[in-house]
């Protein structure tokens, strides 16, 4: 494997990166994902990155909390700070069907190859036993029309695990609307946040039973 893109190897160059990106709306996009959730429910977090979405807005609302991340740095970070964190590769990592009321999975998505994304999805959406959140990027520097605004953005922010046979891309609002075409039946809310950059679905929970038709 190749050495991890920078920002990945501190959580707070991490945290600062997404302060940049996404300035006055990093707090919209974490606030956006913590309404849907009820206090005292228990939620799984794939891709958990820094835990921002834990400390900065569920903390408060009493969740038992439980991160997964491939990047051990961060999920070292989480744990000296006393959040329940594991560091487990995700297309691995087993969810039992309804076992935690949400399932989360916030701008993560482009770190899969397009042919492990729906697997991924349908194990993370019948985790849950009272929804699945799905939060994604759909605008990104990587399409930037200034070619040295895009080259950068290509350099710093590629996958922790880029694939070989898969040239890097981020999902746009077409990929992402197409990716979920087969959950459409379950889909309880969708909704475009912080400013057009961000989309956020919504999915009522269907245990093992889901039926995902393409
Ligand atoms: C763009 S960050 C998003 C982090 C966080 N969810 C957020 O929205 O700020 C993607 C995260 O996915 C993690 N990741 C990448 N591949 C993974 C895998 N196979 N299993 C678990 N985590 C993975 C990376 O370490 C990184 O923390």
């Amino acid at each position: 494997m190749s050495a991890p893109p920078l920002f990945y190897k501190s959580s707070l160059l991490y945290d600062l990166l997404m302060q940049f990106l996404y300035g006055r709306y990093l707090e919209e996009r974490g606030e956006a994902l913590a309404k849907q959730i009820d206090r005292g429910c228990s939620v799984l977090d794939i891709c958990c990155g820094t835990g921002e979405l834990f400390r900065k807005h569920l903390r408060q609302k009493n969740i038992e909390y439980q991160g997964v991340d491939l990047n051990p740095v961060f999920i070292r970070r989480l744990q000296a700070k006393g959040v329940s964190a594991i560091c487990a590769d995700a297309r691995a990592f087993p969810v039992k069907a309804r076992s935690f009321d949400y399932v989360i999975l916030q701008g993560s998505l482009s770190e899969f190859s397009s042919a492990e994304r729906t697997p991924l999805l349908q194990r993370l959406h019948q985790g849950a036993r009272r929804g699945f959140l799905l939060s994604e990027s759909i605008r990104h520097l990587i399409y930037h029309q200034t070619s040295w605004i895009a080259k950068f953005a290509t350099r710093i922010g590629r996958p922790l695990q880029s694939s070989p046979e898969e040239p890097f891309q981020r999902l746009q609002k077409a990929d992402l609307e197409d990716l979920m075409r087969p959950f459409n039946p379950y889909v309880r809310s969708m909704q475009v946040i912080c400013g057009g950059r961000t989309m956020l679905y919504v999915l009522r929970p269907v245990g093992d039973q889901a039926v995902y038709k393409v």
